[in-house]
């Protein structure tokens, strides 16, 4: 049996990265292969009930360790219960944010310092580092008028109903571009840059080419 891979995808409010995911699923499940769609915060029963928590806007404030061992517990759940138990069976995984997102939302934009996500990544991810990292990279201002207008088709709400990621000012959404970016420089093995602000079939289709170069001949398959 071919190994499984372990892919993220990764980027900003309204970035489109979660269409992207499921196009890639669809197109790994074309290509013969068993994949694992999930999400983060989530993906699990705990983790899905934790993430009600974190995004909920009537959480009480509470500080960045605390929100940040909050992503984690989600996310050791999460590993323990369907990632890599998934690769195990030799599924190929494709999660919609990792710990990357920890790193970017809470390190990078907010105010937990990097070495205390270095030690959470190595007590609760290793050894199960995403094999490929697609980093969908847009304007700040575009990606927040796509989410509000997702939102509004949806559910009819508008931007006061924000979660409480969304509903960051531009220093933040600046910030935490500027982090993903920092993460894809230090990481050129694992992460990729895609331009998000091009058409979904576009994006759609230079993530194939990188999945398949890069991964695909790797696994035999
Ligand atoms: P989503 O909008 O992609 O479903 O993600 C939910 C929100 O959670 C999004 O605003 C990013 C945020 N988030 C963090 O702040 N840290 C994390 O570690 C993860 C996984 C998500």
């Amino acid at each position: 049996m071919a190994l499984g891979q372990f892919i993220t995808l990764e980027g900003g409010e309204g970035s489109g990265k979660s269409t992207q995911a499921r196009l890639l699923e669809q197109r790994l499940r074309d290509n013969g292969l068993e994949v694992t769609m999930t999400r983060e915060p989530g993906g699990s029963l705990f983790g899905e009930h934790l993430r009600n928590v974190l995004l909920d806007s009537k959480t009480p404030e509470h500080s960045a360790l605390s929100e940040a061992l909050l992503f984690y517990a989600a996310r050791a759940d999460h590993l323990e219960n369907k990632i890599r138990p998934a690769l195990a069976a030799g599924r190929w995984v494709v999660c919609d944010r990792f710990s990357d997102s920890t790193r970017a939302y809470q390190g990078y934009a907010g105010a937990l310092q990097l070495e205390a996500i270095d030690t959470m990544d190595q007590l609760v991810v290793a050894p199960t580092f995403p094999d490929l990292t697609v980093i969908i990279d847009i304007d700040p201002a575009i990606g927040m008028a796509r989410a509000d207008q997702r939102r509004a088709e949806r559910d009819g709400s508008n931007t006061t109903r924000r979660d409480r990621f969304e509903g960051r000012d531009r220093t933040f959404h600046d910030a935490l571009r500027q982090g993903f970016l920092t993460i894809a420089a230090n990481n050129p093995g694992r992460c990729v840059v895609i331009d998000g602000s091009r058409d979904a079939d576009s994006i759609g289709a230079q993530i194939w080419q990188v999945v398949a170069t890069r991964l695909l001949q790797e696994a035999g398959t």
